[in-house]
């Protein structure tokens, strides 16, 4: 796959999709099969029979070694070739590469690249993982399409007001406009859109019972390549925070994105939505987890259709305009975690504004 930053956690899995069964996934590229031991481990191995290739993922469990479902070839946790049917040794070169792997919470990430991570850790979401101050739902839809339209979506929302009219999207977000922060060092994009005194959507109104108008503000964290953190604050219009930082009015929650590359056309979209009231009602976690899968879907069907419009498209050109500038920037970074060429044709300053290149 081109383009695809290497040496880089991506989420593989909801925690839960991982059990003594066989999880095929793609993830850049690579065919990767995981499961979880008798001990509660989760073991990712490359989705390959070193013998005739056949994938590893159609095989099954014998306690914790995988047996090859062609002719019976077994693998134990690091891989290694453990006994060939007929024959008391086993052949040279019959051992299959292992995947690191973070399990954290509801998400479990894998490392894909040539180097050892070492101490480079996955992105903290302790929202996911246990905080008891917080409550989630969580999921996962795969789209037909490059993993950069994805990334485009996240990081312009003013689409919500036009493609998720019905559940989120209100005018203020595509009219207010938002503040973008490049920051090289942590390969992150951050971008604010703060809307006051602003019409409450149903996603909020029928979770947190407010009414309009409100405080709505959007802080995106966007860590290239594969984490995005949408840090939401609803509140009754003109109850800010106090100076202290106690925001006793508002609501909390974090919309979190696990981008994971598969293929070439292929991407997966894992979302959690986290927040910090009701943590116990399992009406406002089902009513979130109903209305965001319907968010996702609205994504997912635009995203396959630009896909294949843009696989049979010889124009090539795209207009560039101010609500760009997060995701240019974020392509930027892509671009050079990747060691590949940046966007042609424009550049973005210090500031945030998208330049022409001279
Ligand atoms: S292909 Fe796996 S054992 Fe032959
Ligand atoms: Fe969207």
């Amino acid at each position: 796959m081109h383009h695809v930053p290497e040496n880089q956690w991506y989420v593989i899995a909801l925690t839960r999709e991982i059990t003594d069964g066989l999880l095929a996934r793609t993830v850049c590229g690579h065919d990767i099969v995981c499961y979880r031991v008798p001990d509660g481990r989760v073991v990712a191995l490359r989705d390959r029979c070193p013998h005739r290739r056949y994938p590893l993922s159609r095989g099954r469990l014998e306690g914790e070694s995988l047996v090859c479902g062609y002719h019976g070839f077994s693998f134990d946790c690091e891989g290694r070739c453990i006994s060939v049917p007929g024959q008391e040794l086993v052949p040279p070169r019959s051992d299959v590469a292992t995947y690191p792997i973070v399990e954290q919470g509801m998400w479990t990430w894998v490392w894909i690249g040539d180097r050892s991570p070492g101490a480079i850790r996955p992105p903290a979401t302790p929202w996911i993982a246990g905080d008891p101050h917080w409550s989630a739902v969580t999921g996962m839809a795969p789209i037909d399409c490059r993993f950069e339209l994805l990334v485009d979506n996240l990081l312009d929302l003013s689409h919500e007001t036009y493609l998720h009219r019905a559940n989120i999207g209100t005018p203020e977000v595509a009219a207010t406009p938002v503040h973008t922060r490049i920051d090289r060092e942590n390969s992150s994009v951050l971008l604010s859109r703060h809307m006051e005194g602003v019409e409450c959507p149903p996603f909020y109104a029928r979770t947190t019972g407010l009414a309009s108008p409100i405080d709505r503000w959007q802080d995106i964290e966007y860590f290239a390549p594969s984490y995005y953190q949408l840090n939401v604050r609803i509140a009754p219009a003109g109850r800010p925070p106090d100076v202290s930082g106690a925001d006793p009015d508002a609501f909390h929650l974090k919309i979190l994105y696990g981008l994971t590359p598969s293929s070439a056309d292929r991407t997966y979209d894992f979302w959690a939505v986290c927040r910090d009231f009701s943590l116990d009602d399992e009406e406002v976690s089902a009513t979130l987890d109903a209305m965001q899968q319907k968010i996702v879907i609205e994504d997912v069907d635009a995203l396959n259709i630009l896909e294949r419009r843009i696989a049979q498209d010889t124009d090539g050109t795209e207009a560039v305009a101010g609500i760009d500038r997060g995701a240019l920037a974020a392509r930027r970074m892509i671009a050079a975690l990747t060691g590949a060429k940046g966007d042609a044709e424009f550049e973005i300053d210090a500031e945030g504004i998208v330049r022409a290149r001279p």
